[in-house]
């Protein structure tokens, strides 16, 4: 194909990212198709028009099923709250068109399940933004971890904090809500699982801890019940037998984007922080003990494929960047190349993970991921 068609839903946060990336993916890689951003969508016209404007789209609506509708559409972005998920990528799929969908797949097993189907019946590429799998820092370490570079795995912890939502006075919004899942399981806990999956395996046996720091948040004149759990922990057991823990937070006043990777092995350790992207810092226990300690590899164009975005080493890559990473690769996985992404099916297996998380810290006990795998520690 050498023109492909984008639609895009949503233009906050998110949305801005993906047209960023729909813009920039052809320059930075120099291969695949010409990217003609078709049409974009927000809830009012007026708005939408605007965002078209700032973003290069040929056209605007405030009817996502008329971007859906429209021929010249080869692929939808999906960037709305989490509730929006599963009708917009159902609906799009069925239409014949290829899916970008935004973390997390949906707030109900029931509606990740449909969209996996959907994914399965179209034989559409159907991917989520897991973006965090996408930096070159990600990719080495899962180089450092296959070549037993620290030994045998003995354990991982991953944290995840940001402080949005850390002043009580913060108002109200969809993320509180019910309707987009449990909070921070879905909101944050969904990216350590996107690594983890991808460069460990699968866990067997999850035991899970919720809370809930603010009950109630301002909403227009009154206050509104906060119905999600902004903090989580759990404990996993991987189908290896390795132990490992993830710990989300989006009230970690101070914390503006930590997502902190510790590897312990039998000879060394891994730790990796998003909030400095482009460091690794490996401690490998070796040599005179004097002169042991952690080496610092900045990322650079021996790391694919930051060498794709600027040529020189030590200027540093950044988080739209990994979105472009992202277009990418669905790009390959659409043109039937090999592909590094978390297609409908990954992402199910990981919206089955965040569900038993949460049923063990609603039942107080170990929950199996699998039947035939024993619950108890
Ligand atoms: N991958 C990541 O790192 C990452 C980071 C943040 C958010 N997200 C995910 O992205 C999604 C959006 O989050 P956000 O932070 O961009 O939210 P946001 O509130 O900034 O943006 C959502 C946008 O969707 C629009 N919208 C809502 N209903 C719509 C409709 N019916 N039709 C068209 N537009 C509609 C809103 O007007 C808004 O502009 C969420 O699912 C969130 O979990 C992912």
């Amino acid at each position: 194909m050498r023109t492909i068609g984008v639609g895009l839903i949503g233009t906050g946060y998110m949305g801005k990212c993906h047209a960023l990336a729909w813009t920039g993916v052809r320059a930075v890689f120099g291969d695949g198709p010409v990217v003609r951003r078709v049409m974009l969508c927000e809830v009012e016209e007026e708005l939408a028009r605007r965002r078209a404007d700032e973003f290069g789209f040929e056209k605007a609506t405030a009817d996502w099923k008329a971007l859906i509708a429209d021929p010249a559409v080869d692929v939808v972005s999906i960037t709305t709250p989490n509730a929006l998920h599963a009708p917009m990528a159902i609906a799009a799929l069925e239409a014949g068109k290829h899916v970008w969908c935004e973390k997390p797949m949906a707030p109900s097993l029931a509606e990740s399940e449909r969209m996996a189907a959907a994914a399965r019946a179209s034989g559409k590429a159907a991917i989520l933004g897991y973006n965090y799998i996408q930096s070159p820092a990600a990719r080495f370490i899962g180089k450092l971890l296959k070549d037993s570079a620290i030994g045998r795995l003995n354990h991982f912890r991953v944290e995840m904090d940001e402080d949005y939502l850390a002043d009580a006075e913060a108002p109200f919004s969809w993320r509180s809500e019910q309707s987009a899942g449990y909070g921070a399981l879905d909101d944050f806990a969904v990216h350590p699982l996107s690594l983890i999956t991808t460069l460990i395996g699968r866990p067997a046996a999850v035991f899970g801890e919720m809370s809930k720091p603010y009950p109630d948040r301002a909403d227009g004149a009154g206050r509104r019940a906060v119905e999600t759990y902004d903090i989580a922990t759990a404990l996993l057991r991987m189908e290896d037998g390795v132990a490992g823990a993830i710990h989300v937070n989006r009230c970690a006043w101070g914390r503006k984007g930590l997502l902190q990777l510790q590897f312990f092995g039998s000879r060394g350790m891994i730790v990796f922080d998003q909030e400095r992207f482009n460091e690794v810092n490996v401690y490998v226990a070796e040599g005179p003990a004097e002169g042991q300690g952690f080496r610092q590899v900045l990322m650079g164009p021996a790391h694919p494929p930051y060498e794709k975005f600027v040529v020189a080493s030590g200027h540093q890559m950044g988080f739209n960047d990994l979105k472009i990473v992202e277009a990418h690769e669905l790009l390959n996985r659409i043109a039937g190349k090999p592909s590094l992404t978390i297609d409908f099916e990954a992402g199910l297996q990981i919206e089955r993970i965040i569900h038993s998380i949460a049923r063990s810290s609603l039942e107080g006990r170990w929950v199996a991921m699998d039947p035939s795998v024993a619950a108890s520690p």
